[in-house]
């Protein structure tokens, strides 16, 4: 079949059967598989077969789950394989995507229940929904359409590779990558886990931020201790945690390790000439998406460089001491801090994190012991955009939007696309459809229905123009 048949075809059958696609996506939201929690570890893999399942039922061969669990990190998830190669002398797509999720807590946020997924408004509520299962599931529909036009086969070789350990670091994909791959080889990996810049404007994410995500734990008495008995001479290691917390950034938003910024890449002119152009009005992020009497972070750079392309640090919680109903009078023995950075070009985690041991080592205040534990790291990417798969990319988004492709930074991480581009030496299409008001990672996350169609026809047009090319 032409390809211009074939995209029409494959875009008519998406058109067709575009509410089943939501509806079979929906099942997949009810299912709660948070990555963090042991508790949902049967959760999880169900979520695995379930996408193996309509992998192996659209025509995908070759599916599987592979056991990412080991005697050393028992609670890993599994990924799910599949492939197609039966496109001889095309080039190969690696679709990755994730079906984890993050907590959904606090619950009583929520307008509908998170694993209840509802249509309100041409959104798709549910824990998920754009972060990153609705985003995975429009490739897996994308090429359920691509195989019914073609008549069980595709434009393109593709492999696909799913994980259930996103949301928490992903140290599962990265030993499959280290071991075996050679199972993922490709000549572009394609990912949708990223926002658009603004609604109706078609973006491609060129880099993302890495991180080391840690936890800072102190201890003062050998157990916790009465606090009017012991107060004035023990320490106390939540005081102690605060002290040390308090000195890592200044009130301006600097971060005060020594050294931090040496390694810190600034973009090229030309990046910075082309985000001025970009619609962004700081005051309505301001006020609709962050919602705080005034922005803060780091002096002399925009909104846009401080969350691209400056390297952040923030804490996520305190757990530990007294935080019951009521009071209690204790001097708590021990407190921990979950604390992360983000890295942005030509920083290694490795060497950020040494530098924070040492800093809250010299910060720690007399009488308590102080530890920094990783508990898991990404390092920073940009992508090239000089190849024939993004021009491929933006000419598809172009006739789905009509509108020209702007190229943006993203904040956030996706751990494992760094080895895509080092390790298997891949260009990355990082083509995402979610919106600056999604609400990921925080209640009443939401993906536009309106965006999951049109990213599946803009799938279905890069495919197939990917497939021309090659
Ligand atoms: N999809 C996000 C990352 C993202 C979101 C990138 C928006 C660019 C724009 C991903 O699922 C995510 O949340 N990653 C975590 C990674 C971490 C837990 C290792 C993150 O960024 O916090
Ligand atoms: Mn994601
Ligand atoms: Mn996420």
């Amino acid at each position: 079949m032409r390809t211009g048949q074939e995209q029409t075809a494959a875009t008519a059958f998406a058109r067709e059967q575009g509410e089943r696609f939501v509806e079979e996506l929906k099942a997949l939201l009810r299912i709660p598989s948070v990555s963090t929690d042991p508790a949902r570890a049967a959760e999880v893999r169900r979520a695995a077969e379930f996408c193996a399942d309509e992998l192996r039922r659209i025509g995908m061969g070759h599916v599987r789950l592979w056991e990412t669990a080991t005697a050393e990190r028992p609670g890993g998830h599994p990924l799910v394989l599949a492939e197609w190669t039966g496109a001889a002398g095309k080039p190969t797509v690696l679709f990755y995507g994730h079906y984890d999720v993050q907590p959904a807590e606090p619950l009583e946020e929520w307008v509908s229940p998170p694993f209840e997924p509802e249509q309100r408004n041409g959104n798709l509520y549910a824990r998920g929904a754009v972060d990153d299962k609705g985003q995975m599931w429009m490739h897996v529909k994308a090429l359920e359409s691509l195989f019914a036009a073609g008549s069980g086969r595709l434009p393109v070789n593709v492999r696909v590779v799913l994980e259930g350990e996103e949301e928490v670091g992903g140290e599962g994909i990265a030993a499959f990558v280290r071991e075996h791959g050679d199972e993922l080889a490709a000549d572009v990996a394609l990912v949708s886990d990223t926002e658009m810049f603004a609604p109706e404007l078609p973006t491609l994410c060129v880099g993302l931020r890495g991180m080391i995500y840690t936890e800072i734990e102190v201890r003062g008495g050998r157990t916790d201790l009465h606090s009017g008995i012991y107060g004035g001479a023990a320490p106390n290691a939540f005081v102690a945690l605060a002290q040390i917390i308090a000195g890592l950034k200044d009130r301006d938003g600097r971060i005060l390790i020594p050294g931090i910024y040496d390694a810190v890449e600034a973009p090229t002119g030309a990046e910075l000439e082309a985000w001025k152009a970009l619609p962004f009005d700081e005051e309505l992020y301001r006020t609709t998406e962050v919602g705080s009497p005034e922005l803060t972070g780091e002096p002399g750079f925009s909104v846009l460089e401080r969350t691209w392309v400056r390297p952040t640090l923030d804490v996520h919680g305190m757990p530990g001491g007294f935080t019951g109903a009521g009071a209690k009078t204790v001097i708590p023995a021990k407190a921990t801090a979950k604390v992360s950075l983000r890295l942005v070009p030509r920083m290694s985690p490795a060497e950020t994190f040494a530098q924070l041991q040492d800093y809250v080592a010299k910060l720690a205040p007399k009488g308590v012991e102080v530890e920094v534990r990783m508990i898991h790291s990404g390092d920073p990417i940009v992508v090239d955009t000089e190849n024939p798969y993004v021009r491929a990319a933006t000419e598809a988004m172009h006739e789905v939007w009509g509108k020209g492709t702007v190229f943006v930074r993203g904040g956030g991480s996706i751990p494992i696309v760094g080895d895509f581009v080092r390790v298997l030496g891949m260009p990355t299409v990082l083509m995402g459809f979610g919106l600056p008001d999604d609400n990921l990672h925080a209640p009443n996350e939401k993906f536009s229905l309106a965006n999951f169609h049109r990213g599946i026809q803009s799938l279905i047009g890069f495919l197939v123009r990917v497939g021309a090319h090659g």
